[in-house]
């Protein structure tokens, strides 16, 4: 079966490269290969505003336009002679001063090994990071097809960096404990977004505003379509103000849940807090009918809450050139 490239479409093709990875989420195992919902929906609809303007900044930044235009337009879809999606070839950082921009990932099709060439030279062509002159892909421990094409075209694993993959399974969870007068809150009850993206930054241990999410960015990721209110949970103190967040994404059809992202305020860590919101969300997955949740993180969180470590994947590196690194 023939199948051809063409340009991603904003309107048309969002939602299709979703179905694309509900359809192919289980097909490579555990974990898998593709990205989650979640990824696909902060990406566009969270990480791109986000790096595009400072927090600061009022109204629609125009950077954070540019930057969301920036990632639309990098994307590259393979569809095959009936028009269905079989590959995707994206980045996630469209920032050029971003440590992770230069990094390519490709959704695949199980059926389209094939194609993995053909993605993989888009990718060098589109996505090199121009002041580092390289690119570079994560690959899973099991993934000998990728493995295998990435020696092909002259990348070179970096044996000292890992990625971890964990996952809980959602039976038997405790119950949250929170200390007094502590109570988890959601987005549907509270949605006081300048206290929610103040959280987010200093969790992501950012002091300055300027460096939190812009009011545009965290309205951008509540129109995401997979994004619920009711799953943005905050912890909220006794005084009123938020010191722990967490955001589950659920996929239904996999039966599938996600955690993006999870953070604790500098100064109320290690109370048991992200701990407590977790397990909430883990909780309100498993009544939504979800049996398990991936995750990519090597936080001592995870394994501290029950998730358990299921592989690996190492960065793969390809330099153009003389001053390439
Ligand atoms: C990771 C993070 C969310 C943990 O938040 P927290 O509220 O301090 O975590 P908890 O108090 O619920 O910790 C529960 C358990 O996890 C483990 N843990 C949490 N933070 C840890 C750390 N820094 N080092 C080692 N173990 C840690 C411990 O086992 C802890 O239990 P204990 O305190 O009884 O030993 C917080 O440090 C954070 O926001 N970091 C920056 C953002 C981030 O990395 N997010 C997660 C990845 S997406």
């Amino acid at each position: 079966m023939t199948t051809r490239w063409r340009a991603y479409d904003p309107e048309r093709d969002f939602g299709r490269v979703r179905e694309f990875l509900v359809r192919t989420y289980l097909a490579f195992g555990t974990p898998s290969v593709n990205w989650g919902i979640e990824r696909w929906n902060y990406a566009r609809y969270f990480v791109a505003p986000m790096l595009g303007a400072a927090g600061t900044e009022p109204g629609v930044p125009p950077g954070a336009l540019r930057a969301i235009r920036m990632w639309e337009e990098m994307i590259g879809l393979w569809e095959d002679e009936r028009g269905r999606i079989v590959g995707v070839a994206n980045i996630e950082h469209p920032d050029p001063e971003h440590r992770g921009f230069g990094e390519i990932f490709l959704q695949r099709h199980p059926e389209h090994p094939e194609l993995l060439d053909e993605m993989l030279a888009y990718a060098e062509d589109r996505f090199r990071d121009p002041r580092k002159n390289r690119v570079f892909i994560f690959v899973h421990e099991t993934d000998a097809a990728l493995r295998d094409a990435v020696a092909r075209r002259g990348y070179a694993e970096k044996p000292d960096v890992a990625a971890s993959h964990l996952e809980i399974r959602l039976d038997d969870l405790p119950a949250p404990v929170l200390p007094p007068g502590f109570a988890v809150r959601t987005m549907a009850e509270e949605d006081d977004i300048d206290r929610r993206r103040e959280l987010l930054g200093r969790a992501f241990n950012h002091p300055d505003p300027a460096d939190w999410p812009s009011a545009f960015a965290y309205r951008e990721l509540q129109r995401a379509p997979d994004y619920r209110r009711e799953h943005d949970l905050v912890v909220v103190a006794p005084d009123g103000s938020y010191t722990a967040c967490c955001i589950i994404w659920h996929d239904a059809e996999n039966r599938i849940g996600h955690l993006e992202p999870v953070g604790t305020h500098p100064d109320f860590r290690r109370r048991g807090l992200a701990r407590a919101v977790v397990l909430h969300g883990l909780r309100t997955l498993a009544a939504l009918g979800a049996t398990r949740v991936p995750m990519e993180s090597d936080a001592p969180l995870y394994e501290a809450i029950g998730f358990r470590k299921v592989g690996v994947s190492r960065p793969w590196v390809k330099a153009f050139g003389p001053g390439a690194g």
